[in-house]
C-alpha cells in the first residue's frame, strides 16, 4: 500500500480537480440524460437481490474513469485484500479486520497469528443457535421456572445499534409471542421504561459489550441485577439462569457475576460496529430464530464475495464509496443523507451513523499525519415519507448539496395484506418521485407553463441536480438485510482506503470518557457540597465548573 504520496498531490487527484472545473462545471442531470439515451440503464449495478441505480449523480463515463483511478492510485483492492487476509490493517490497534470471518462458510480458512479462526466463529454461531432454541421453544426457563418471555439487550454503540437495528428490520420475522427490549442510555430512565411493565421471573438479560467495561452498560447491568434480584426475593443464584453475556472478555464477565458458561465470545478482530452478526447478534436470533439469522450471513457474504472478486467498473461498494469522495472532496458536501422508504427500517440510519461516522470522522492518516482533505460525512436520515413532510424542503431547494441514498423495495412484508398492503404502492410511488424532483427540478418555464404568476414562479421553481443513488430489492429479507449491511460497511471501507485513514480505530470517543469519569464525582456529592466539589475537580474549565455548580 503506498500511503506515502500525498493525497491532493496524486495526478489521479488533480485529474479529478480538473475535470471538476472544466467539464462538470454546472453539471445538469437533465442534458446528461439527455445526451446519453443508454445511462438510465448502464448506471446500474446489481449484486445480490439489490438494484443499484447511480445514473442520478453528476457523473459521466469520464468521472467514473477518473474515480476509479484515484482507487487504483490509492490501492483499494490492496488493502481490502489485506483485509480478507486477516493482516492487521488496523494499525493504530495493532489488530486484524475480519468482520468477514464472521460470514465465511466452515470450510473457509482464515488465519490471525496462524490460527484459522474460522472454527472458532462456528462452534460459537452452534452455541448461539442451542442457546436460541432453547430460549424460543422454552426449555430455557428462569429462576422460578416460568419460561423466558422478555428478552433485554444492555449495550451500547455496536452492541446496541446493530441488534436494535436489526430486529427492527426484521420484525415481521420475528416470534411475535416474545417481547424485545434494548437499553442503551445511562440515563435511568430508558432501563425504567424498557422493564417497568416486564416480569422478572420471566425476563433475560443480555449484556453486550465487546469490552465489558464500558461504563454506560455494566452501570445498567447492575441495576437491571438489582430489579431482578429485588423481584424474586433476593437469591442471587437468579443471576444465572436470567444473565448472558456477549463479550470478548471472559474475566470480566466473571467478575461482574455472569458464569462464562453463559458468555457467547467474540474476538478482538471484530470491531464494535461491525459486530453484530457475532455473538452481539444473540437477541436477533432469538427474536428471528437461528435458520433465519443464518440467512441473513449469508446475505452479508454475498455481497463480501462481490467486493472480493467483481471488477472495479461493476462493483457496488466501489462505486458507492468513490461516488461519496466525489461529493465530500470536489463539492465540498458536508452529509450525505440515507432515507429508507420502510418503516421497518426505521433505526437503519442511526446503525450507519456509527458504522460511517465512528469509522471515517478521522483528520489523520494511517501514519498519524494530518489530513488536508475531507473525510467522512455527517450521515443522517429517517424514513423518507416521515422526512419529505420536515426537511425535503432544504434538499429540494436549500443551499447545501445534499447526496442521499434512497432504498426501497418492490413488495410489502408477507405480513400486510388488504389495504394495508395496498399502501405499499403510495409508499414507493413517494420515492420515485423525490429522486425524479431533486434529480430534475422543475425550471421556470415548466412553472409559468402551469399558469402560475410571475412573483411566484421564483418560489416554485426546482433546481434540480440533487443526487441520489436508488437501492431496489424485492423485499426486506434477512438476506436483503445482511446484503444491505455488507454494502455499506465495504463502502465506508473503501472511503477510508482513498483517505488514507484508519477507519477501524475510535479513539475521538476517549476524551469523553475519562473526564465525565472525572466530573461524575463531583455530582454524586450532596447538591450544596457540589458546588464546592466542582472546583477540586482536577482539569475542570471555568465554564464546566460553573455548570456542574
Ligand atoms: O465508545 C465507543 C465504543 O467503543 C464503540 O466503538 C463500541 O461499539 C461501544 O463503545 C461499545 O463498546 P463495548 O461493546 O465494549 O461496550
Amino acid at each position: 500500500m503506498s500511503d506515502s504520496v500525498k493525497l491532493t498531490r496524486r495526478p489521479e487527484w488533480t485529474a479529478l480537480e480538473d475535470h471538476r472545473a472544466s467539464a462538470l462545471l454546472d453539471p445538469s442531470l437533465r442534458e446528461l440524460f439527455a445526451s446519453d439515451p443508454g445511462r438510465a440503464e448502464r448506471y446500474v449495478v446489481r449484486v445480490g437481490d439489490l438494484l443499484i441505480d447511480y445514473s442520478k449523480h453528476l457523473v459521466t463515463d469520464e468521472t467514473l474513469a477518473l474515480l476509479q483511478e484515484l482507487a487504483t492510485a490509492t490501492d483499494v483492492f490492496g488493502l481490502r485484500d489485506a483485509m480478507f487476509r486477516g493482516e492487521r490493517i488496523n494499525v493504530t490497534e495493532h489488530r486484524a479486520v475480519l468482520h468477514t470471518a464472521l460470514r465465511a462458510p466452515q470450510d473457509a480458512v482464515i488465519e490471525v497469528d496462524g490460527e484459522n479462526v474460522v472454527p472458532r466463529v462456528h462452534a460459537v454461531l452452534d452455541r448461539m443457535s442451542d442457546f436460541a432454541g432453547r430460549v424460543r421453544s422454552g426449555k430455557w426457563t428462569g429462576h422460578t421456572g416460568r419460561r423466558i418471555r422478555n428478552v433485554v439487550n444492555i449495550g451500547i454503540g455496536g452492541s446496541d445499534l446493530g441488534p436494535a437495528m436489526a430486529y427492527e428490520a426484521l420484525r415481521a420475522y420475528t416470534a411475535r409471542e416474545l417481547t424485545f427490549r434494548f437499553v442503551s442510555n445511562v440515563d435511568g430512565a430508558d432501563l425504567h421504561e424498557a422493564v417497568r411493565d416486564l416480569d422478572p421471573a420471566e425476563t433475560l438479560f443480555i449484556i453486550a459489550s465487546k469490552t465489558f467495561t464500558t461504563i454506560e452498560t455494566i452501570t445498567n447491568a447492575t441495576s437491571a441485577r438489582d430489579w431482578l434480584l429485588a423481584g424474586l426475593g433476593g437469591d442471587k443464584k437468579a443471576v444465572a439462569s436470567h444473565f448472558v453475556a456477549l463479550s470478548t472478555n471472559g474475566e470480566k464477565v466473571s467478575d461482574f457475576g455472569i458464569d462464562t458458561a453463559n458468555m457467547f465470545e467474540f474476538w478482538d478482530w471484530v470491531g464494535g460496529r461491525y459486530s453484530y452478526d457475532s455473538a452481539i447478534g444473540l437477541s436477533l436470533m432469538i427474536a428471528i430464530g437461528p435458520e433465519r439469522f443464518r440467512e441473513m450471513l449469508d446475505g452479508f457474504r454475498l455481497v463480501d464475495e462481490h467486493f472480493r472478486t467483481a471488477p472495479a467498473e461493476a462493483n457496488a461498494p466501489l462505486l458507492l464509496g468513490l461516488l461519496g469522495v466525489w461529493y465530500g472532496n470536489f463539492f465540498d458536501a458536508q452529509t450525505h443523507a440515507v432515507l429508507p422508504y420502510s418503516h421497518y427500517l426505521s433505526k437503519f440510519t442511526a446503525y450507519l451513523q456509527q458504522l460511517d461516522m465512528e469509522s471515517n470522522g478521522k483528520s489523520v492518516d494511517r501514519a498519524g499525519r494530518p489530513v488536508e482533505w475531507q473525510t467522512g460525512p455527517v450521515v443522517w436520515g429517517t424514513p423518507g415519507t416521515n422526512g419529505q413532510h420536515a426537511y425535503y424542503q432544504l434538499l429540494h431547494q436549500g443551499r447545501k448539496l445534499v447526496p442521499a441514498d434512497l432504498i426501497g423495495f418492490a413488495r410489502p412484508v408477507d405480513e400486510l395484506d388488504g389495504q394495508l398492503a395496498a399502501q405499499h404502492d403510495l409508499l414507493m410511488a413517494n420515492m420515485f418521485a423525490q429522486g425524479q424532483a431533486l434529480a430534475f427540478g422543475r425550471t421556470a418555464e415548466e412553472v409559468r407553463a402551469e399558469g402560475v404568476s410571475e412573483e411566484q414562479v421564483p418560489h416554485r421553481t426546482f433546481p434540480g441536480n440533487r443526487p441520489t443513488t436508488t437501492i431496489l430489492a424485492t423485499g426486506l429479507t434477512p438476506s436483503v438485510l445482511g446484503q444491505l449491511i455488507a454494502l455499506y460497511e465495504h463502502k465506508v471501507f473503501v472511503q477510508g482506503a482513498v483517505w488514507n485513514i484508519d477507519s477501524f480505530d475510535q479513539w475521538g470517543v476517549e476524551l469523553g470518557k475519562v473526564l465525565a469519569k472525572r466530573v461524575e464525582p463531583a455530582l454524586t456529592r450532596t447538591s450544596t457540597s457540589a458546588a464546592a466539589a466542582a472546583g477540586d475537580v482536577p482539569g475542570l474549565d471555568p465554564s464546566t465548573t460553573a455548570l456542574v455548580a
